[in-house]
């Protein structure tokens, strides 16, 4: 593997990168979208996609130029980038897609790498066998031995200074996800996409999506560059590089456009449903919903479309983008879970690897908003608990939602979600969290389970707790032999 990709700041186990893409000479910000090309109908011509969506990169099919008898000699004579009129990097599939749509393809991963090569890709792909998810495991595991062989044929292949992609397949088995990842990793391949993944997000399973997701993370290393194969719809996108994917290839600007269907970052609208436009790109702002309606001719009614479902997809990897640089991505993942419930699935899957995003996760941010009782089980709320094991207190310590006491040896504040925090570090995040005046009950079984593990470190301390009238069933959680008093009044 070629030190191709470099990460500047992590949140979560989303990092803002850059990935060098040596044939093409230009560096490629990350999390970037690719928009998909298809060469023979340029719904957007890559030229514009260049100048008016700022596209560093985009995919084309390099299977659909192989065995096209108009466009496979110009590719090869002009190369791609004069072909399709781009002067970014262009990376290229091999043909996979049509293999898992109608069962064979008549090339080999030498020749298409070989092809690939020759057209002047800088980012190749090998004939890897997406296994759908849901399949018997012995199918999943007997495709994944011809992909692994497919990528160490791949190997061999001199492909010069192009890179290529190891894709991860392994259907819906987490273990076979991060076998496929580790062995992709260990090839001296470059890019590794996780594939198979379209039939999870066309049936909005976005908790099976981020349990395929996760595990293929955890046998890639830090430096690898993450793609997820045929991710285009922007209400995912969030999700998706909060658990560390990079790389986005989208056809669902275009193709959704022919269905008449209209992207939102909170799901996909009808252009026939709508009366008003919820947006303010070029397009619609020029244009009434009924007017696009009216639009006699398919191809410019879909280039209307086409563009409006790129300029929310580009918008939303910039606000991505810059919510990582602040540090507030999983408060833009949990907006995000609240426009459709199956990305609520998407958002709690995700919670349940906070232990592996905490790894990552980076010590400072601007603030910790909670926001819904998914926050109390954030990968910040995780390590302030970790951090509770190993923190040491003596004598008699209070644990106080109110002022000090002089009464006793050392007082703690008892913050919510988080439980005991030591005053020293009061201020600092995130335990200076932004949190409604209304708490949940999550943020006080969250607090317990943190005097569970202060308590549990400080066996011989002498502990009471002072607290604003938590539910009684949650102060059930608080060990023998904690004092526990109310302050003031019950909130309900
Ligand atoms: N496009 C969408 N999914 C896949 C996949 O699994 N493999 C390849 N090569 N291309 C894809
Ligand atoms: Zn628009």
């Amino acid at each position: 593997m070629r030190e191709v990709f470099e990460v500047r700041d992590y949140d979560a186990a989303g990092r803002r990168g850059e990935l060098t893409v040596p044939r093409a000479g230009v560096t490629v910000e990350t999390p970037a979208l690719l928009p998909v090309v298809n060469p023979h109908v340029q719904t957007v011509p890559p030229a514009q996609l260049e100048d008016e969506f700022g596209a560093e990169i985009l995919i084309t099919n390099s299977y659909v130029l192989h065995n096209s008898d108009e466009l496979r000699e110009p590719a090869l004579e002009q190369g791609l980038h004069d072909l399709l009129d781009f002067s970014g990097a262009i990376m290229t599939d091999s043909g996979s897609f049509q293999l898992a749509e109608y069962g064979e393809i008549t090339v080999t991963t030498e020749e298409i790498l070989q092809f690939q090569h020759d057209i002047g890709s800088d980012i190749g792909t090998p004939v890897d066998i997406p296994t759908p998810p849901d399949v018997p495991r012995e199918q999943a595991a007997e495709e994944l031995a011809t992909t692994q062989e497919r990528l160490e044929v791949a190997e061999t292949v001199d492909t010069g200074d192009m890179l290529v992609t190891a894709p991860v397949q392994g259907s819906t088995y987490p273990d076979l996800r991060e076998r496929a990842a580790r062995e992709a990793y260990g090839t001296d391949l470059d890019v590794f996409p996780i594939g198979a993944v379209v039939p999870l997000m066309n049936d909005y399973r976005f908790g099976d999506l981020v349990d395929v997701v996760a595990p293929a993370k955890r046998g890639l290393g830090e430096n690898a560059p993450v793609h997820l194969f045929g991710a285009g719809h922007p209400m995912m996108f969030a999700l998706a590089v909060a658990l560390g994917c990079d790389l986005f290839d989208s056809a669902a600007y275009a193709l959704y456009a022919r269905d008449g269907r209209y992207l939102t970052v909170s799901g996909t609208e009808h252009l026939e449903d709508l009366d008003y436009f919820p947006c303010s790109c070029p397009i619609c702002s020029e244009h009434t919903p009924e007017e696009v309606r009216d639009v006699d001719d398919d191809r410019e009614r879909y280039r209307l479309l086409a563009e409006h479902n790129l300029h929310v997809s580009v918008e939303e990897m910039r606000r991505i983008r810059q919510a990582l640089r602040r540090g507030n991505l999983l408060e833009l993942v949990e907006q995000r879970a609240r426009g459709h419930p199956a990305m609520l699935d998407g958002y709690r899957t995700l919670l349940e690897h906070s232990a592996q995003l905490e790894t990552t996760d980076r010590v400072a941010k601007e603030a910790f908003f909670y926001l819904s009782s998914e926050s109390a089980r954030r990968p910040e709320v995780l390590r302030h608990h970790q951090r509770l094991e190993r923190l040491e207190c003596e004598g008699a310590v209070l644990l106080t939602e109110g002022s000090n006491s002089d009464d006793f040896d050392e007082c703690w504040n008892l913050v919510p979600p988080f439980g005991p925090v030591p005053r020293e570090l009061a201020e600092s995040y995130p335990l200076g969290a932004e949190l409604p005046e209304r708490r949940d009950r999550a943020a006080y079984e969250a607090a317990v389970e943190g005097i569970r593990r202060l308590v549990a470190a400080n066996p011989d301390t002498e502990f009471t707790v002072f607290h604003t009238g938590w539910p009684d069933d949650v102060l059930g959680g608080i060990p023998e032999g904690v004092r526990v008093e109310v302050l003031g009044k019950r909130r309900e």
